[in-house]
């Protein structure tokens, strides 16, 4: 029997290790069976960690919980090239040239193994970093994570479970033929295969891992994470071939790009690529946060695509009367949120891709933006779905909708819902910025009759004595609140503006108005030829705007707002010194996200710097985009400050 379990284990350390396979898979089922018919007749001989725990058949009663005694982070997640040079930046902060690692980031789930003298004690999954579930009964089905170490030691290391490509489709396959209902994507059918309480189900998912982190590295004399990464590869473990130790961000960035065209040709989903500081020392000096290293982070590919299931489309309505379908969801994760719902735009959009309800349908998110549903996998179909319907009627006020070009609006103003978004639209960030306020809180307000129009907000405080005894407030929360309303008087008119909800009118436009208008009233009696001869106004604001003052019941809301004295003039434009920026030189490279160039230029001169268009020792600080040039190097080189576009907007406040 020890001379089988060797040939096994050996066969699989050249097979899912070395990638060298020895044995035929006909040879190794028979290694197999073997090894099973002897344990059968000799079950006093059977081995805790004998390779026939491969097929599983554990049964567990429930997840017993463990702690882990270091905690497992998760790493922090950077979005963009300017992100990751920020990185470098702080990093160069403690690090001279830093050497990285590069690793794929595998798209499936943490855990934690523990070896006692080389053999496999328990396997556990991350939890909430500290406190985990011993999932050894199915860790052990999974044929890369070996059962006995090379080396009979006792040893933690950490990496991740996955579902290869291939797994997955097949696992669907079998579902579709039985009726099952089919599942999201691979992670999730990873993490729902270790959720087992039976390892037989785990055994027969064809689980996968890769070992990506040593934890207790300096006991083992071990300086380096690619060390580390060949330590474990040595003792038997499945380490990613594809790693690469890099020098300086110019190699990182194409190990990057590279695998940004060419991570679809992978067996398995990658959501990312990890960074990591080679030298263990320096991590050590970089430390940690509360929840990531500080040496490490995990560059999240921009367009990110997953699969869910569409349970439901609902209806609601905006402020300005559409209504809008949205996608209720099976809920995913997609670049580090749990996404439920996502809009569907209109009847078009619908239409036009043929998404029904009950179809597996694939979102995407690129960079930060809401994600949307790009398009129903119809070879998942099963018969079932439902083409979609546009509602003809109000879901909030049953009036019947107005069709107008791709939308549908409910015209009855005394729709509740529209009032509701309206109230949310007005106290939200970009527009009055009332904190305290949730959408919930904004709902049960008007439904109880304390809000129902604009000026509303304004006269709660005579109301402070009923609010308090509301469940769920007290006297400090509605304090705040009030404070956060009666704060709110003093905005600048581009606030206002914006959060009057005027149609079209978003934050931006707002700004621009209020720069060129200066006060409410200018706006207020202004003209549609004046409106649009100013830049970025196009005729449809200006009619919008037009409309909007001609209202009497808007001019009475504005009315009763002034009474109340809340400010309708643009706060002074005056040129406030910063000592970030007073009597400094900088110079801008690469291109920036959020301005342009001349905006940041303008924005530093506001400020009381000055730009230059080359680096030297003078030079304060530079200001680095995406893709950015030779005066980035120049800047490194000649140990100048290297902002990012974020820190620079920070600084400019
Ligand atoms: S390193 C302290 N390396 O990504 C080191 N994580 O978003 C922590 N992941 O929880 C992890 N591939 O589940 C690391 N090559 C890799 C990874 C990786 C996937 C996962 C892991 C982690 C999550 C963080």
């Amino acid at each position: 029997m020890q001379e089988i379990i060797d040939i096994i284990n050996k066969a699989n350390y050249e097979y899912y290790t070395l990638d060298k396979p020895t044995l035929t898979d006909q040879e190794y089922d028979r290694y197999m069976q073997e090894l099973i018919k002897l344990e059968e007749k000799y079950p006093e001989l059977k081995q805790d960690n004998s390779p026939t725990v491969r097929v599983g058949g554990t049964v567990i009663d429930e997840f017993v919980k463990v702690k882990h005694e270091i905690p497992m982070l998760s790493l922090s997640n950077v979005f963009n090239e300017s992100d990751i040079i920020a990185f470098d930046e702080k990093v160069r902060k403690e690090v001279k040239n830093p050497v990285y690692v590069c690793e794929l980031k595998i798209d499936g789930l943490s855990v934690s193994l523990l070896y006692k003298e080389g053999k496999l004690i328990r396997g556990a999954t991350r939890g909430d970093g500290v406190t985990g579930e011993d999932i050894t009964h199915n860790v052990k089905t999974i044929k890369e994570i070996p059962l006995t170490l090379k080396e009979p030691i006792s040893i933690e290391v950490r990496g991740e479970i996955y579902m290869s490509k291939h797994s997955f489709e097949a696992l669907n396959e079998l579902r579709k033929e039985r009726n099952e209902e089919l599942l999201a994507n691979p992670r999730n059918a990873a993490a729902g295969s270790v959720r087992q309480l039976n390892s037989k189900i785990a055994a027969s998912r064809n689980l996968s891992n890769f070992i990506y982190h040593l934890p207790n590295a300096m006991e083992y004399n071990i300086s380096s994470h690619y060390e580390a990464l060949n330590y474990m590869k040595k003792l038997g473990f499945t380490t990613n071939a594809n790693t690469k130790r890099v020098n300086g961000i110019t190699e990182l960035l194409e190990y990057i790009n590279y695998w940004t065209e060419n991570r679809h040709n992978l067996p398995y989903e990658i959501d990312g690529i990890v960074i990591k500081l080679d030298d263990i020392n320096k991590q050590k000096e970089l430390g940690f946060t509360s929840k990531y290293p500080k040496w490490a982070t995990a560059y999240k590919f921009p367009a990110m695509e997953v699969l869910t299931k569409l349970k439901e489309i609902k209806f609601t309505v905006g402020r300005t009367g559409q209504v809008t379908p949205n996608a209720i969801l099976e809920p995913v994760r997609l670049a580090g949120s749990v996404i439920s719902k996502a809009t569907l735009h209109n009847e078009d959009y619908v239409k036009m891709k043929d998404i029904r309800v009950g179809d597996i349908v694939s979102i995407i998110k690129a960079g930060d933006v809401i994600p949307r549903v790009e398009k129903a996998i119809t070879e998942r179909r099963t018969g079932e779905e439902l083409p979609f319907e546009m509602t003809s009627i109000c879901p909030i006020c049953n009036s019947n909708l107005i069709k107008k070009d791709a939308a549908y609006y409910c015209k009855n103003p005394l729709c509740d819902a529209k009032k509701i978004e309206g109230l949310i639209h007005f106290v939200s960030r970009d527009a009055m910025n009332i904190e305290g306020f949730g959408e919930n809180i904004i709902e049960d307000f008007y439904n109880m009759g304390y809000l129902r129009t604009i000026p509303d907000f304004y006269t709660l405080y005579n109301k402070k004595e009923e609010l308090m005894e509301l469940e769920g407030f007290g006297e400090k929360s509605i304090n705040n609140l009030l404070d956060s309303i009666k704060n709110s008087k003093q905005n600048s008119l581009d606030k206002l503006l914006f959060a009057l909800g005027i149609r079209y009118v978003g934050s931006k436009t707002a700004k621009i108005l209020a720069h060129h208008y200066k006060n409410i009233d200018s706006i207020i009696n202004t003209t549609y030829e004046e409106l649009t001869s100013i830049k970025d106004i196009g005729e449809k604001i200006a009619e919008s705007i037009i409309n909007y003052f001609k209202d009497e019941e808007n001019l009475s809301t504005i009315q009763k707002l002034k009474e109340l004295n809340l400010n309708m003039d643009i706060l002074s434009e005056e040129i406030k010194m910063n000592v970030e920026f007073e009597n400094k030189t900088f110079v801008l490279t690469g291109s920036l996200e959020n301005i342009t160039r001349d905006e940041a230029t303008q924005l530093i001169e506001k400020n009381g710097g000055k730009t230059s268009s080359s680096v030297s020792k003078n030079t304060s600080a530079v200001i680095v985009g995406t893709n950015p040039g030779s005066k980035y190097d120049k800047a490194i080189s000649l140990n100048i400050p290297i902002w990012t576009e974020q820190e620079f907007l920070e600084k400019i406040n």
